[in-house]
């Protein structure tokens, strides 16, 4: 019998929090037995009280204020699941570190904006600050490369991190729908926020990858200089197109080891249907790590909701019940490289470019000749389908180039009078690269 107990507050008690506290309630034994101390809730807080929860809160002190809760001296761990990079759940996190308590939380925006200050104020005060839910939810990658693959040099990690950008790309392929189509409903039935910017801008997907780098590369989480592009412009004839091609497009986040440095970005790809990441479908996640001596591992699983993310959390929490420790970022601060911020590589690789152009003699000659001052070279162009205004689509493909020469194409061809909306340009992943 485990006679140890810890004493938890939850700042937030929505879908995550009230998920943490059915698991501390329903599994108190067994996570006793795990953690060899006993977890127990002593004190809350959200915004309103009198809200039912699906959870009996009776037993557990209650603070308007969050950031109380970090002084109370019954509480030794506090659970952050409020939200927020800054606001109150920046204000607790400083309050609870810099008192030498426990810090867990599945706040990815907190980690990716403020993770260095945060694990330099644990390391200082001795305190554990564990954020395993704030990347793919309830997959355990942050402990597997900070853990499992400890013995390894990591040379690239990448995924599908976002569930709401998943959903919309798996259904308009099935469907064979647009996007604001897909997203509407995925917003009605509950998979896309009201305000869907961070997830379908790429923000969110932005937040875990410097997560993702700060931990495998050993440097200070940023989002400076991440080339950071959602799904917003992808429309059915990219689906389509990228179908006959042999691909599936998925918003990755992607951080790699380069010659310069540790480069990070965010961008749709098409991805081959041969490669994992191209058989997860809906919302769920998944994370490709590469290392030295495991080779490739790969890991799929729910990215929200609320049993997987409170079952990270809860994990992080049995980790503080037994004392597991370890820096923050898998090295000590001191030791974190500083990003970054310019591009490191140029991105090269071939991509699949679609215009949307008018039906007339002559644009051919001037989109190749636009291509042609920029060294980009054609591999296959097809016109397709109808595009805005009584115009045409014309999709391409190139051969390896970088990004920064398509992107300088893209610009000249945008002010051309025969281009008649912004180009759309996705990478071409290889199978077995990023
Ligand atoms: N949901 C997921 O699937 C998921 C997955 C991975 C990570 N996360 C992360 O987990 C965290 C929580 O997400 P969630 O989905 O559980 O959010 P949520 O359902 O919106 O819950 C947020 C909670 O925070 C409380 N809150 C907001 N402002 C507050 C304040 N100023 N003081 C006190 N409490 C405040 C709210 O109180 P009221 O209830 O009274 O309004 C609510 O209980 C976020 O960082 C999110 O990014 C979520």
């Amino acid at each position: 019998m485990t006679s140890k107990s810890i004493k938890i507050a939850i700042a937030g008690l929505g879908t995550v929090g009230a998920g943490v506290i059915k698991i501390l309630e329903g599994s108190k034994q067994v996570l006793g037995h795990r953690g060899g101390s006993v977890a127990e809730v002593v004190a809350v807080s959200a915004r309103d009280r009198s809200r039912d929860r699906g959870v009996d809160l009776s037993a557990y002190e209650w603070c308007d204020n969050p950031v109380d809760l970090a002084g109370l001296d019954t509480v030794d761990l506090v659970v952050e699941l409020i939200g927020g990079s800054d606001g109150p759940a920046l204000a607790l996190a400083r309050e609870t570190l810099k008192r030498g308590k426990a810090f867990v939380t599945a706040n990815k925006a907190l980690i990716a904006m403020h993770g260095r200050e945060l694990a330099e104020l644990a390391e200082a005060n001795d305190a554990h600050l564990r954020f395993e839910a704030a990347v793919a939810g309830g997959i355990p990658i942050v402990k597997a490369l900070r853990e499992g693959l400890a013995a390894n040099t990591i040379s690239g990690v990448y995924g599908i991190l976002n569930g709401t950008c998943n959903y919309i790309l798996t259904r308009m392929e099935r469907e064979g729908l647009g996007f604001d189509e897909v997203l509407q409903d995925a917003q009605r039935i509950g998979y896309a926020e009201a305000d869907p910017t961070f997830d379908i801008d790429g923000i969110d997907t932005a937040h875990k990858t410097a997560i993702l780098a700060a931990i495998a590369f050993g440097q200070a989480p940023t989002l400076d200089g991440m080339p950071i592009e959602g799904i917003r412009n992808i429309a059915p004839v990219d689906i389509d197109q990228a179908r006959d091609l042999g691909y599936r497009i998925k918003l990755l986040g992607v951080a790699n080891r380069t010659e310069n440095g540790i480069e990070t970005r965010v961008h749709p790809a098409m991805v081959p249907v041969s490669e994992p990441l191209a058989q997860v479908h809906e919302a769920t996640n998944a994370v490709v790590v590469q290392g030295d001596y495991v080779g490739q591992t790969v890991y799929v699983g729910a990215g929200a909701g609320e049993g997987p993310t409170a079952s990270a959390v809860v994990a992080d929490i049995v980790d503080v019940l037994r004392g597991s420790g370890g820096p923050v970022f898998g090295v000590p601060v001191a030791e974190l490289q500083t990003p970054v911020t310019e591009e490191v590589s140029g991105n090269p690789g071939t991509y699949y470019i679609r215009l949307s152009v008018k039906d007339e003699p002559g644009v051919m000659a001037t989109i190749t000749s636009i291509l042609g001052k920029e060294q980009v070279s054609i591999n296959s162009l097809i016109q397709r389908g109808c595009a805005v205004n009584e115009g045409v689509y014309i999709v391409m493909t190139t051969h390896e180039t970088s990004e920064s020469a398509v992107k300088a194409a893209l610009s000249h061809l945008t002010e051309a009078d025969c281009v008649l909306e912004t180009p759309t340009m996705l990478r071409i992943q290889v199978a077995g690269t990023q």
